[in-house]
């Protein structure tokens, strides 16, 4: 074994790479609960690529096929039901697992000054994501599936000028159609994996080059041993691989759980009306999007005015586009001269407090029909979610923040 390990090593530096990032990659030994979430975004990506591959085995990409192929899948195909159960949880687990995981980067300013790049790659994948998530949606040609991407295509065409040959051209028709779908499917289950792996790696790579963040937001390498390494640093193997498998487990119940019993939540992960096959010409009475698409939806349904000879929903998207571009550039916004949410001032814990739960209530509102008091409530959500990036740079210089600790506390 030792022979073949040495013969692969002169031509591949594989010893090099176990260390640099497994062994001898020393990460904070003060990680909490908020850091299992990496781990387990990357087990429900390879869940997805798994189960996805194994789908496209018996899935039909045509408007004529889509449809009746998920339900073969779903009553003949051996173990078809499992499958597709763990792709379409395993969706929404992803943004489950993300969205805690972006939370963490929010609370402990994992953002910051030296970690942008990671920040940068990780909102990439965001932003990939969503279009995964987004195309994946089309490809049961259920009710749902049609009209959602035929509301969500059709924003493009409020883009002035070009908005309607945009539309399109992401079509491929005038209206949604089995192009669009071969398109989809081409993209979700080729393209669009590949882009996100790549990202993912490079999401590792700017994070093992500069090292962790942890709950104390305390820079490690400031304080090393006689031998170079960090005193409150632990190698990332063995201790977090096998701490790390606690997370898995931890997650597996609760996704099984969720697999088993609840696969549709209520039609939440699996909306009602995909249980209809697409039809042109009957809308559904109510189009949502899934879950975690809804406090953007939200937002664009907030805005009711025409601006400049430009009509609401062209602002609409503008408002959208705006809500997550916003945060790409949260490193440069952040001027506190600490990383942690335990020792920045009450003024980051408010906000941070509003912000979160704005972006909640906008999701349970971009599900509900709207309503003129609903409306109201989304403009004002709205305008919380944005003020806590306007008014950062003034609150994170302004406030009293705590002495941060030589040494991380635990
Ligand atoms: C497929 C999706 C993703 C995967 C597989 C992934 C994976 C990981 C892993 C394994 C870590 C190290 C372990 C940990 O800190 O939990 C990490 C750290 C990090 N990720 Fe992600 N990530 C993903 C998406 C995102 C997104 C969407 C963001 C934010 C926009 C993000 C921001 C960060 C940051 C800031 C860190 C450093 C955290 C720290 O050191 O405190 N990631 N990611």
């Amino acid at each position: 074994m030792n022979k073949l390990i040495n013969w692969v090593d002169e031509r591949l530096p594989i010893v090099d790479a176990w260390n640099k990032h497994l062994a001898k990659y020393y990460a904070p030994k003060n990680f909490n609960v908020w850091y299992f979430f990496g781990s387990l975004a990357m087990l429900v990506l390879v869940n997805q690529l798994v189960t996805g591959i194994w789908l496209t085995m018996s899935y039909n990409p045509s408007a004529e096929g889509a449809f009746a192929s998920v339900e073969y899948i779903m009553r003949d195909v051996e173990w078809g039901w499992l499958l597709r159960y763990l792709h379409s949880t395993g969706a929404s687990a992803f943004f489950v697992v993300v969205y805690l995981h972006m939370f963490r980067g929010l609370m402990y300013g994992s953002y910051q000054k030296p970690r942008e790049l990671i920040w940068i790659f990780g909102m990439l994948i965001y932003l990939v994501l969503m279009a995964e998530a987004f195309m994946g949606y089309l490809l049961p040609w259920g009710q749902m599936s049609y009209w959602g991407a035929q509301v969500i295509v059709n924003l493009f065409g409020a883009i002035p000028v070009i908005g309607e040959d945009l539309s399109l051209w992401i079509r491929g028709d005038y209206l949604i159609s089995g192009i669009t779908l071969n398109r989809f499917f081409a993209l979700h289950v080729v393209a669009l994996p590949i882009v996100l792996l790549g990202l993912v790696v490079l999401h590792i790579l700017a994070l093992h080059e500069v090292g962790s963040n942890n709950p104390d937001g305390i820079d490690i390498k400031k304080n090393k041993d006689e031998n170079g390494v960090p005193k409150d640093g632990i190698p990332f193997h063995p201790y977090y691989t096998v701490h790390d498998l606690l997370g898995v487990a931890v997650f597996f119940f609760i996704f099984f759980i969720v697999v088993f019993y609840f696969p549709e939540m209520g039609g939440l992960f699996l909306e009602k009306p995909n249980f209809e096959p697409a039809n042109n010409l009957n809308t559904p009475e109510h189009i949502a999007p899934v879950w975690y698409f809804t406090p953007f939806y939200a937002m664009l349904r907030a805005v009711t005015v025409d601006l400049f000879g430009l009509d609401a929903k062209f602002w609409g998207v503008v408002v959208m586009g705006a809500a997550i571009a916003i945060l790409f550039v949260l490193p440069w916004l952040d001027k506190s001269p600490v990383r942690s949410i335990r020792y920045k001032g009450w003024m980051s814990k408010v906000a941070l407090a509003v912000f979160v739960v704005s972006f909640i209530i906008l999701g349970y509102l971009g599900i509900v029909p709207a309503t003129e008091g609903r409306t109201i409530a989304a403009q004002i959500l709205t305008v919380l979610y944005f003020l806590y990036f306007i008014l950062m740079p003034f609150y994170t210089r302004m406030e009293k923040t705590k002495p941060v600790p030589e040494r991380v506390t635990g």
